[in-house]
């Protein structure tokens, strides 16, 4: 079985725990669902990788740790319509759910707050990309599993599509991931911070958008 898998809806929850688990040092999801217990962010993100699921453009990948079988890293890239849709489907009722997972987040939210994060980076994309360029999503992988080269393999599936069709790719990475995107030929084209006391909290939190331009064939 190849490493890298195409995620499906059984995945649901796994790709929940690796999303809500490997971001566990930023503060995002606890100033948007203040009190929320983790395993309640869990539940919720469950329906919010079905939305993505459902979108063609959006492709969800995987890899199960070949040792414990664990789903350990999970990445979504964004292509453009010129790629091919990603040929998931959903179950009728899960498709029902993706359609508007906010109606099952946990409650209270910083509306505010969520509302001007999804701005910054919504904006971000706006200025810097184009309907050609590819955006990598997310890329995670479990605390226990990170350093054993499937955060680079991911990469790797990724930078050869690109430059395969000759695109470039953006992300929004954590100060973490920047070291790893920058020995892969990223460059930082801006630092977004997202500023919490503005939003009744403390302190910031920075995102680097990062930019890869195509190594010619
Ligand atoms: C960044 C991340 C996605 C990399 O995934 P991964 O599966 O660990 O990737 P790899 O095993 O291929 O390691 C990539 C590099 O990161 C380094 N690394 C990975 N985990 C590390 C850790 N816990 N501590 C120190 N270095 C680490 C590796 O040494 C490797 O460096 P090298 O290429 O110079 O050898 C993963 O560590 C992660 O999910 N981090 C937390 C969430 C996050 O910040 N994601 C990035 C969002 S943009």
């Amino acid at each position: 079985m190849d490493l890298i898998q195409y995620a499906t809806e059984a995945d649901g929850p796994g790709l929940a725990k690796v999303n809500v688990q490997s971001f566990q040092g930023r503060r995002l999801l606890e100033e948007v669902f203040p009190g929320a217990t983790l395993t309640r962010v869990q539940e919720y993100k469950v329906i919010v990788g079905m939305k993505h699921l459902s979108d063609p453009n959006m492709h969800v990948l995987k890899i199960h740790d070949p040792i414990s079988g664990e789903l350990a890293t999970y990445s979504r890239w964004h292509f453009p319509a010129s790629f091919g849709p990603s040929l998931i489907t959903l179950t009728e009722d899960v498709a029902v759910l993706a359609k508007d997972p906010v109606q099952h987040a946990p409650q209270p939210i910083n509306t505010e707050l969520a509302t001007a994060f999804k701005k910054l980076l919504a904006d971000a994309r706006k200025r810097y990309t184009t309907e050609n360029d590819i955006i990598l999503d997310l890329l995670a992988t479990l605390p226990e599993y990170q350093g054993r080269g499937f955060g680079s393999a991911i990469l790797k599936w990724g930078m050869e599509k690109a430059d395969a069709s000759q695109s470039r790719i953006f992300l929004e990475g954590t100060p973490e991931g920047v070291p790893l995107y920058l020995k892969h030929g990223w460059k930082i084209v801006e630092e977004a911070v997202m500023d919490y006391s503005l939003y009744g909290s403390d302190g910031r939190e920075s995102f680097f958008l990062m930019m890869r331009d195509p190594v010619s064939q």
